[in-house]
């Protein structure tokens, strides 16, 4: 593993496991790495700062009014010169300032003006760590591309056992690598993703929908730009923030997902159609509200057009992927929407399954490859999903004669 030539800025916050960053900042400068060490004030209670000066050949810095070079402002001039910021230990407090965007020491300050990715380890005791405003602030932060790397089980230094304690240095550089290699993995590929349920018109005031929230698709879009990929995000109604440099186009109905996505089909590389599309509509759509007058109401439903079979059909090399929400006989069904939509691959899920599918943060896939392969996943979060994914596609494609459309 070479880090040689990369820049890596290290932030240490305030905790017991700041000693272990002594020998993350360690490993990182062994590899090659140029390493920046900012930490906070409570942090420097716990280690000395010369020590992680001695050990990256760097000035480490502490207050964000020390400007030692007068040519440089210090918190923009190291934010924009890191290929990847590592925050290691990282507490409660620091996890809560950058996803409330407070500036109120160095690092923090520092934070809100860095543009390469960043990574969270977070260390704290396990009550701390399972605290609602805690997982909030990582869910938000998640959602913001932030990558984080779980804190292990075992004896905290508060005496409490149970998950907490930071990351070993050896699993924290292996994970840094993994996404210094991921920027490139889809550079110069266009990805095009769909999200989030459809909504079907039945009147002014109501509609037809689904459970789906976007969150699978979104992560999918935001692994994707991490990547490297030009990233264009097809979406239905969804309460999820629009990530950062990806187009997002949203729509309502099954029909303006049609359209909106055959329209750009023809420029797209991949297309991930995570989206859960309503089958059927109502045959018409009343321009006023329907009063309530008969015991029994019928709304006749008319099937919408099958979007992804549609592409299945146009494919001219695009590398197509779908989903299969299942509840049972997965696999089977699964493998018949791989073949009748002509996709290169079905990522399949049993919905009925805790952990899996509609709403929650974590799903348990498998998947079909037009090749034949079958491969369950264990369960794991949607970001995983979505790296797992992408850079099995990354790997395919590279596997094509020339590299690109087959
Ligand atoms: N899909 C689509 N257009 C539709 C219905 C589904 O593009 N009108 C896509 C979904 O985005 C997903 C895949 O097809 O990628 C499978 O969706 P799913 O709802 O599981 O399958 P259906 O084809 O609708 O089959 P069924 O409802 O019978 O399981």
């Amino acid at each position: 593993m070479s880090f040689r030539g990369k820049s890596i800025l290290l932030g240490v916050s305030g905790g017991i496991a700041a000693y272990k960053a002594v020998a993350l900042c360690s490993r990182l400068v062994q590899a090659g790495a140029d390493v920046k060490v900012i930490m906070t004030e409570s942090a420097a209670k716990f280690v000395s700062p010369l020590t992680f000066q001695a050990i990256s050949r760097n000035q480490v810095m502490t207050d964000t009014f020390e400007e030692k070079d007068p040519s440089v402002v210090s918190h923009i001039h190291l934010a924009d010169h890191a290929d990847l910021v590592v925050i290691a230990p990282a507490t409660a407090n620091m996890i809560a300032k950058l996803a409330l965007g407070l500036g109120d020491d160095m690092l923090s300050t520092t934070l809100l003006a860095v543009t390469s990715p960043i990574v969270v380890a977070p260390a704290m005791n396990v009550h701390m760590y399972s605290h609602p405003a805690v997982v909030h602030n990582m869910e938000l932060l998640r959602q913001r591309g932030i990558t984080f790397i779980e804190p292990g089980e075992g004896q905290l230094a508060c005496g409490y056992v149970g998950k907490g304690r930071l990351a070993e240095p050896e699993e924290i550089v292996t994970a840094l690598a993994a996404i210094l290699n991921r920027g490139k993995l889809l550079s110069g590929r266009k990805v095009m993703v769909t999200a989030g349920g459809t909504q079907e018109r039945i009147d002014p005031v109501r509609y037809l929908t689904n459970d789906s929230s976007g969150k699978m698709g979104y992560a999918i879009a935001r692994t994707a730009r991490d990547m490297g990929a030009e990233v264009t995000l097809i979406s239905g109604p969804s309460s999820l923030p629009v990530p950062a440099g990806v187009e997002h186009v949203p729509v309502l109905s099954a029909l303006d997902m049609l359209e909106a996505v055959t329209s750009r089909f023809e420029q797209a590389d991949i297309v991930i159609k995570s989206a859960a599309v309503a089958d059927y509509r109502p045959a018409e759509a009343s321009p006023l509200k329907i009063k309530k007058k008969d015991e029994e109401l019928t709304i006749r439903l008319v099937k919408n057009p099958d979007i992804l079979k549609t592409l299945g059909e146009r494919k001219t090399g695009q590398f197509l992927v779908g989903f299969a929400a299942e509840t049972n006989d997965v696999i089977e069904h699964a493998k018949d929407k791989l073949q009748r939509k002509n996709c290169d691959m079905i990522v399949a899920n049993d919905v009925t399954e805790e952990g899996a599918g509609f709403g929650t943060d974590s799903n348990r896939v498998i998947f079909l490859e037009a090749s034949g392969t079958v491969e369950p996943l264990p369960k794991m979060s949607k970001e995983a999903v979505a790296e797992r994914l992408l850079s099995r596609i990354a790997e395919r494609l590279a596997g094509r004669v020339g590299g690109g459309r087959s």
